[in-house]
């Protein structure tokens, strides 16, 4: 679904990727690890094709089409979702009214909002004054109005307390997992590259194969649970040589 090709991007003449090569399948959610500065959201926000990363080398595809040059909201009406790890505030603009565009006037805010306890909010500016876990939900909510095909989430536990890491964990879950049922022909399994630091959302979400991403460019990949042990036990400091681990 998502290949992307030696990808290297430049920022204001800085390279921040370098020669990344990853590929998410149709139903399978990926997980990226690295550590701080490593690059991680610069790659989401390249695959979703925010304007200020350029891409100078290699190409993204999505579904078999090359989407490397394709402006931002080109990407989304394709079935491209992110969460991002800091979004900005909007003021003037009402959570329902975004809500309700994202959806393409197709589902009721209201009840979107609903099951997210959300519902309080939708008359207020998009993340204007909402704490950390309010403003993941916010974002949780956009995303199940938008109903993507590949979901892009950047750290989607940072900032959300103890309690409520379980709500998102469970929402998460129930996006990757809403449409699949038994039957070939209404399996609609959703795709995911998940960017986690502590893990904690893969008590909720089976990942399949995970990447790390070390100074811009990926040096392994493998089993995920298996490197988050490896991470938590030895650090990122071990990771130049993960090429041996896996
Ligand atoms: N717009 C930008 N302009 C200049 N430098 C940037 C920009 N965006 C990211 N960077 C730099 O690129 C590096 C990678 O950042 P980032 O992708 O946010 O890392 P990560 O998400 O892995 O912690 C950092 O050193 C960061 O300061
Ligand atoms: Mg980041």
């Amino acid at each position: 679904m998502l290949k992307i090709e030696d990808l290297t991007v430049e920022v204001n003449g800085k390279t921040l990727l370098r020669d990344v090569n990853l590929e998410v399948k149709k139903g399978y959610t990926n997980v990226l690890f690295g550590p701080n500065g490593a690059g991680k959201t610069a790659l989401m926000r390249t695959i979703m094709g925010f304007s200020e990363y350029k891409v100078v080398k290699g190409q993204i595809l999505f579904n078999d089409e090359n989407i490397t040059g394709m402006p931002v909201d080109e990407r989304a009406r394709r079935g491209l979702g992110i969460m991002m790890q800091r979004p900005p505030d909007m003021s003037g603009i009402k959570l329902k009214d975004l809500v309700r565009v994202a959806s393409k006037g197709k589902k009721d805010p209201e009840t979107l909002a609903e099951k997210l306890d959300m519902k309080r909010f939708l008359d207020r500016d998009v993340n204007v004054g909402f704490s950390g876990g309010e403003i993941k939900r916010s974002e949780l909510l956009q995303l199940e109005a938008q109903d993507p095909s590949l979901y892009l989430l950047d750290e989607p536990e940072s900032g959300v307390d103890l309690v409520s890491i379980e709500q998102v964990g469970l929402t998460i879950k129930g996006l990757l997992e809403e449409g699949i049922c038994p039957g070939e022909s209404c399996n609609k399994g959703k795709s995911a590259l998940i960017i986690t630091h502590t893990g904690q959302i893969l008590d909720y979400v089976k990942a399949d194969r995970g990447y790390i991403l070390c100074n811009g460019t990926v040096m392994c990949s493998g089993n995920p649970l298996k490197m988050l042990d490896e991470i938590k036990n030895r650090g990122y400091e071990e990771c130049i040589k993960c090429r041996l681990m896996m």
